[in-house]
């Protein structure tokens, strides 16, 4: 039997490590073939590997990955590139087209975090995180988008898939994370937008929000990610990718502009923003009748859920 994905081309960034790594992993054993793109930042996202005595373009986590896939019988190189500059998205595209001479599935994923309460959040950490997670999802969408418009235009619609990934801090806001919440909300809308554009050139782009144990959570979280003595491991980051997968492969087709939380074996379609109690006057509301009608409308509202942390 064919396997999920084989033959298709895929990318996915931020793959040396965590969940993208598990990804990776998972595409290859599906059948892709795997750009496995990392930079190999610490956790705050300073210091890229090759910047160290000694270290080399062999110390990024991702050529660890593609020796993995290909000593288990796949096919991968490494692009070590920022995914958040046009130069780095560009040349991530490039090399699927040059090496493999396609493109079908785009996995954004890579990200860091600089976690502080909104007080203390300096302006280079709002940049900083806003740029790695919504810039460095923008950029390789754009160029992706770019080829396979022009592939599509040429007779040649391509069967096309984008996993983006979100967090329930997009989702829901959590504490100490103003800037991550905000980019991985603005991951949401993005992938709503690109979902309703691109769907005319073969594309279908959807969002994950995933919770799993990887140095982004283990320290935090570490009793609610702690792998258990037997039985199942909920929290291995290996329990998201088979959606990721899916997401990616041909199978998906017509699933498109949908968010899902994956975590363990729980898959959760997120129902977003929807039009709750209303009333229209008709006219100009005073600010007082504004907020009569405002605490009305309150009461009979649903109640959100609550902040992460709060
Ligand atoms: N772990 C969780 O529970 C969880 C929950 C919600 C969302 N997420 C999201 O999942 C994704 C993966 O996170 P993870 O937990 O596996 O973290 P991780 O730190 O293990 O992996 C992220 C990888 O991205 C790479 N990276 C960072 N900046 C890069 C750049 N500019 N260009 C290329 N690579 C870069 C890092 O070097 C790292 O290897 C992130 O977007 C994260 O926000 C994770």
């Amino acid at each position: 039997m064919s396997r999920i994905c084989e033959g298709r081309v895929v990318v996915v960034t931020g793959a040396g490590r965590g969940l993208g790594r598990a990804h990776a992993l998972a595409f290859a054993a599906a059948g892709a073939k795997v750009v496995v793109n990392d930079l190999g930042v610490d956790l705050d996202g300073t210091r890229a590997v090759g910047g160290a005595a000694g270290e080399t373009a062999a110390d990024n986590p991702a050529q660890q990955v593609a020796d993995e896939i290909r000593a288990a019988g796949g096919e991968a190189i490494v692009h070590g590139g920022d995914i958040a500059t046009s130069a780095g998205a560009a040349s991530l595209v490039a090399a699927a087209l040059e090496t493999y001479g396609r493109l079908d599935t785009l996995v954004n994923n890579a990200g860091f975090l600089r976690d502080r309460m909104l007080v203390n959040l300096d302006e280079d950490d709002w940049d900083a995180v806003v740029r790695v997670h919504l810039k460095g999802h923008f950029l390789p969408l754009k160029h992706a988008a770019a080829h396979w418009r022009a592939e599509a235009k040429a007779g040649r619609t391509p069967v096309a898939r984008v996993v983006n990934t979100s967090s329930g801090a997009g989702l829901l806001g959590s504490l100490g994370q103003a800037n991550y919440s905000a980019a991985k909300a603005g991951i949401i809308a993005l992938t709503l937008v690109a979902a309703a554009e691109l769907g005319r050139y073969g594309v279908q782009v959807n969002a994950i929000a995933p919770a799993a144990r990887t140095r982004m959570t283990e320290r935090t979280f570490a009793e609610s990610m702690a792998a258990p003595d037997a039985g199942f491991d909920a929290m291995a980051p290996e329990n998201v990718s088979p959606w990721a997968v899916w997401l990616g492969s041909a199978a998906s087709e017509g699933v498109t502009g949908r968010v899902f939380e994956a975590e363990g074996g729980r898959i959760t379609v997120m129902e977003g923003w929807r039009a709750g109690p209303t009333v229209d006057k008709g006219a100009r509301w005073t600010p007082e009748g504004a907020g009569e009608v405002a605490l009305k409308l309150l009461g009979e509202a649903g109640v959100p859920g609550a902040v992460y942390g709060a």
